[in-house]
C-alpha cells in the first residue's frame, strides 16, 4: 500500500470528517477538524495516498510535555496494512524526545485499538467510569511514560 505521512491541510478535512462519522459516535465535524489547523497545540497527520485520498489519520494535541491523543482512524478498505502503527510511531518518536508522556481514553470494548495501543508501549493507567455515550461505556486510559533523551544527546 503506497502513501506518504504529511500534515494534516484543508484539502483532508472533508474526507477526515466523512472518516469520523464512520467510527465514531460522536465525531469531529468539518469546523472542529478546521479549527485543529488553526491551533499550535493540535497536531493532525495524514497517511495519504497517491492520489491524495486519506487512508487514516491521527490527531495530538500537545500542553507543555504532556501529550494527548485525541483521534486515530484508518479507512475500512486500508486497515491491517500497517497504517495505524505508521501514524502512531510518528506521535512516539516525538515523545521520546519531547513528552514526558502520551495518552489518550479508548472505548473498553475497543479491542483493535487497544492492541495497537499496547503494541506502541501504552499501559493501562485507569478507567472513567461510563465516559461514552452511544453506547455507554467504560474508557480504559491508556500512557506510555518516555524516560526523555537529554536534547544534547538526542
Ligand atoms: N484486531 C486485533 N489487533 C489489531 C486489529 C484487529 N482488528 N487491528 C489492528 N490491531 C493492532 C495489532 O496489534 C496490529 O499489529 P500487528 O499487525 O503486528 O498485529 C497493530 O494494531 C497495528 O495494526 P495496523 O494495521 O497499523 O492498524 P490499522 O491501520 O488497521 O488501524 C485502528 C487500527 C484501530 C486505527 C483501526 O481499526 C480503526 O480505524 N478503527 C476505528 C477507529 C478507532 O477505533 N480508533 C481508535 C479510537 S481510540
Amino acid at each position: 500500500m503506497e502513501y506518504n505521512i504529511v500534515p494534516m491541510d484543508r484539502s483532508h478535512v472533508p474526507q477526515i470528517a466523512e472518516l469520523e462519522r464512520e467510527c465514531f459516535s460522536a465525531p469531529w465535524s468539518e469546523a472542529m477538524l478546521t479549527e485543529a489547523l488553526f491551533d499550535p497545540q493540535a497536531s493532525f497527520i495524514v497517511a495519504e495516498a497517491e492520489d491524495g485520498g486519506v487512508l487514516g489519520y491521527a490527531g495530538l494535541q500537545v500542553v507543555l510535555d504532556e501529550g494527548y491523543i485525541d483521534n486515530i482512524a484508518v479507512e475500512p478498505a486500508a486497515r491491517r496494512h500497517g497504517v495505524a502503527d505508521e501514524l502512531l510511531d510518528v506521535f512516539c518518536r516525538f515523545g521520546e524526545v519531547h513528552l514526558a508522556f502520551l495518552t489518550l481514553e479508548v472505548r473498553s470494548s475497543n479491542e483493535p485499538a487497544i492492541a495497537l495501543y499496547r503494541k506502541h508501549g501504552f499501559e493501562e493507567a485507569g478507567r472513567r467510569k461510563d465516559y461514552y455515550t452511544k453506547p455507554t461505556e467504560d474508557a480504559v486510559i491508556m500512557t506510555r511514560y518516555f524516560r526523555r533523551i537529554p536534547k544534547e544527546d538526542a
